[in-house]
């Protein structure tokens, strides 16, 4: 009996000063948070080099305001620290970091460029992340799609007869361009079995075969919706969007550029696609395919069936249901971000710090990101080929990635010991495990 008294004394004066704790800590927090809105309005610091923008300006987002600077002398009073994925440095991060650091990243290409940001180890030392993946705390899931109505638009759409009648050769009008000819997913190995089986025009530099009209040359890369572009690409019934690394949720305009123009995708990417499309059933999916030789054999067939065809256009042809893709349709209501919004307000840099000022405003609980946030499979995933061999360049993308995680392990360890350190001593652990395979 005493022992049990005794025993819930003891608790209850644990969860009292665990309480108080609590409490107190609270307070300190909104205390904080009070002065600094009383004061200067908090301030983010973009660490990144090399951006195309020199700034140090207050910005409104709504009811928070925040200092932007790129200052690097700010560092001190800074409350966020921002990172831009593409020009990240391994030797380049502010350390030591103090407590009040939250670091943010901003990267929405996939690891083709940064071959350290999938992994967990580099990834929970950020606190607010922008990526393409769902998980991410500002996604960028649909960001190259420019909006719902560029969606559900008919500006584009040509009917099935209209295609069929630009034909002058057995072809089931399949439209590549493409100028990246050395991707993770193997598009280019794909699509060089696929030519063997149906012709293909393709325009990029990657297996040219047929030149774009010259008023489209300059660019068509830079313009990826150019009323010309789109005009001259909805002709065509198929259009390759094979991806060029394969993640969840990692969707560029290769996807919903031919939906805009009533095209249907031959899609290869994101292992999650389904979750948004349009409609059920809005684009060819590459990997029900067993090869190259079974989708051209199914590309011909479908060329030639309208009623079919025109099955996979219901976001152009039903009027009254076009998006029947209710996740689809909230992310297109709410989210802030989609490209061909032209304020600077609209660009994805703006609405980003935005973001972050908003998180680091409030803070709330700790919390930091995890490999979800970047959601990108290990070993590079490719489309399949009929000789079922790997494509010859699967080796050289394997071993970056492994680099990549020894690159993410070594971080991990310089920022625990939260001391300065540069890129030579940074050299000095990572050419020693490649060269002895220790990755
Ligand atoms: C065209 O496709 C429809 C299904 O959408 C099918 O019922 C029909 O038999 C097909 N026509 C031909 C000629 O294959
Ligand atoms: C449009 O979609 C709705 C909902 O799925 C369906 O009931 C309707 O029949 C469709 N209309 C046409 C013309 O396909
Ligand atoms: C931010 O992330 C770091 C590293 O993971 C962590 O130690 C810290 O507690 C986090 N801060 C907040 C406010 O979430």
């Amino acid at each position: 009996m005493r022992l049990a008294r005794r025993w819930i004394i003891g608790s209850t004066c644990l969860i009292l000063v665990g309480l108080l704790h609590f409490v107190y800590w609270d307070l300190v927090e909104v205390f904080d948070i009070e002065q600094s809105e009383s004061s200067a309005p908090i301030e983010l610091l973009w660490w990144t080099r090399h951006m195309p923008w020199v700034y140090d300006e207050v910005r409104r987002c709504g009811v928070f305001e925040c200092r932007v600077t790129n200052k690097r002398k700010r560092l001190a009073s800074a409350r966020a620290v921002l990172f831009y994925g593409t020009f990240l440095e391994t030797g380049d991060f502010p350390l030591p970091r103090s407590l009040q650091h939250s670091w943010a990243l901003l990267h929405e290409e996939s690891p083709k460029n940064v071959a350290y940001a999938p992994f967990d180890d580099f990834l929970q030392h950020f606190n607010f992340t922008s990526t393409f993946s769902r998980y991410s705390d500002l996604p960028l899931t649909t960001q190259w799609l420019p909006s719902a109505h560029d969606l559900i638009s008919m500006d584009y759409t040509m009917s099935f007869d209209f295609k069929s009648s630009n034909l002058n050769v057995a072809s089931p009008s399949v439209v590549f361009l493409n100028s990246d000819c050395d991707t993770m997913s193997g598009r280019e190995h794909y699509m060089k079995e696929l030519m063997r089986h149906i012709n293909v025009d393709s325009f990029g530099s990657c297996l040219h075969n047929k030149d774009l009209p010259a008023s489209l040359q300059k660019d068509y890369m830079d313009n990826l919706y150019s009323p010309k572009l789109l005009r001259f690409l909805s002709r065509y019934k198929f259009m390759i969007a094979i991806e060029n690394a394969v993640c969840e949720d990692y969707i560029t305009e290769k996807f919903w550029r031919p939906l805009v123009v009533g095209v249907i995708p031959i899609y290869f990417g994101s292992p999650s696609i389904r979750d948004w499309q349009p409609q059920k059933k809005s684009a060819i999916l590459v990997k029900d395919f067993p090869n190259a030789a079974a989708l051209g054999r199914y590309l011909m067939d479908l060329s030639e069936n309208k009623t079919e065809y025109d099955s996979f256009r219901g976001h152009k042809l039903n009027r009254s249901h076009p998006i029947q893709n209710e996740k689809l349709l909230h992310n297109l209501i709410t989210y802030p971000y989609h490209m061909g919004v032209p304020t600077p307000e609209g660009s994805l840099i703006q609405v980003f710090e935005c973001a972050v000022c908003k998180y680091a405003t409030y803070r709330g609980p700790i919390r930091r990101a995890n490999a979800r946030h970047y959601n990108c499979p290990l070993v590079p995933i490719y489309a399949p080929l009929e000789s079922k061999k790997e494509p010859n360049s699967l080796a050289h993308w394997r071993s970056a990635m492994k680099v990549g995680q020894c690159q993410a392990r070594i971080l991990k360890t310089f920022f625990s010991s939260n001391k300065p350190y540069s890129e030579a001593q940074f050299a000095a652990e990572l050419n020693p495990r490649i060269a002895e395979d220790r990755c």
